[in-house]
Order: C-alpha cells, then sequence, then structure tokens
C-alpha cells in the first residue's frame, strides 16, 4: 500500500499544487502518492495559476496536468497525512473531522523544524510572481523535512 498525503490550500491554484508538485517529485511514486485540493469550491476543475505553473516549471516540475479539486470527508480516509497551508485551511479542515484519528492526520505543512510554530504559507494569490517563488522556497524546504519524518 503506498503511503499516500494531501496538500491543502483555499483556492487548490496556487500554493497545493506547487506542494504537490514539489514533494511528488522528491518520492518514489511507486511507494508514494500525492495529491492536492482546496477548502473551497472556487476553482474545480482549473489548472494551477499561470504562475504557480512557471514558477514550477523554472525549477523542472511540471504541474500542467494537475486540476482543481475541493476537500472531501472521504478525504480523511484516503490520506495518511493531510497538510494544510495556513492557519485558516487548517481550522477548515480540523472543524470537517469526524474524530480524534482523522484530526491526527492533519498538520500545518510549516510546523517543521526550522520554522517557528503555526507559521503560514502566504498566499500568493493577489500578489506578483516574487510571491511565488518565495512559496516554492517555503514549500521546498518543509518537503525536505516531511521526508526526513516518512
Ligand atoms: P491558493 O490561492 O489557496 O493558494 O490556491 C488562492 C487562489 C484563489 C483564491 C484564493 C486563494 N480566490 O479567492 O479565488
Amino acid at each position: 500500500m503506498k503511503i499516500k498525503i494531501l496538500m491543502v490550500c483555499l483556492g487548490n491554484i496556487c500554493r497545493s499544487p506547487l506542494a504537490e508538485g514539489i514533494l511528488a517529485s522528491k518520492l518514489d511514486p511507486e511507494k508514494f502518492q500525492v495529491d492536492s485540493c482546496g477548502t473551497s469550491s472556487y476553482h474545480i476543475g482549473q489548472k494551477p495559476d499561470k504562475r504557480s505553473i512557471e514558477t514550477a516549471k523554472k525549477h523542472g516540475i511540471d504541474i500542467t496536468n494537475q486540476r482543481a479539486a475541493q476537500f472531501k470527508l472521504s478525504d480523511f480516509d484516503i490520506y495518511d497525512f493531510i497538510y494544510p497551508m495556513d492557519q485558516s485551511n487548517y481550522k477548515d479542515i480540523i472543524k470537517l473531522a469526524r474524530n480524534e484519528n482523522d484530526k491526527k492526520k492533519v498538520h500545518l505543512i510549516l510546523n517543521q523544524p526550522g520554522f517557528n510554530e503555526d507559521i503560514d504559507v502566504p498566499d500568493p494569490y493577489y500578489g506578483g510572481k516574487q510571491g511565488f517563488e518565495d512559496v516554492y522556497q517555503m514549500l521546498n524546504s518543509a518537503c525536505d523535512q516531511i521526508i526526513e519524518k516518512l
């Protein structure tokens, strides 16, 4: 059985598609499944934001095949680890948890060694390109830490 990891943000077009692409690029697809989704329904079915696609490409990662999806209760049954990007996403997912086992799967992605507690991956949607590169760098470090614990 593969270990299954779900990256979560609000729209599933900026941050979590990058997180999915970065983590998947570092793991053996025979052993791990990495996906992403949003807490909102705003962008269901859409490709990642052009700026996320460009930023990933710059680092050798192709995320163009991803399509936005919304978090579903059944995701608690599918995934072993659920990583929200910020505290708002974290709260929205925890609110949906049906039991302690569901809750135990949910970890704020930057709650890793080397980051201060409860730091958010900032939403880059309304900003410029540099915001996406900053998000990439944060997520790249966080993914390395996640892998060390797997
Ligand atoms: P994401 O960014 O949560 O990183 O995908 C956002 C994308 C779209 C919106 C908000 C955040 N929106 O409000 O449409």
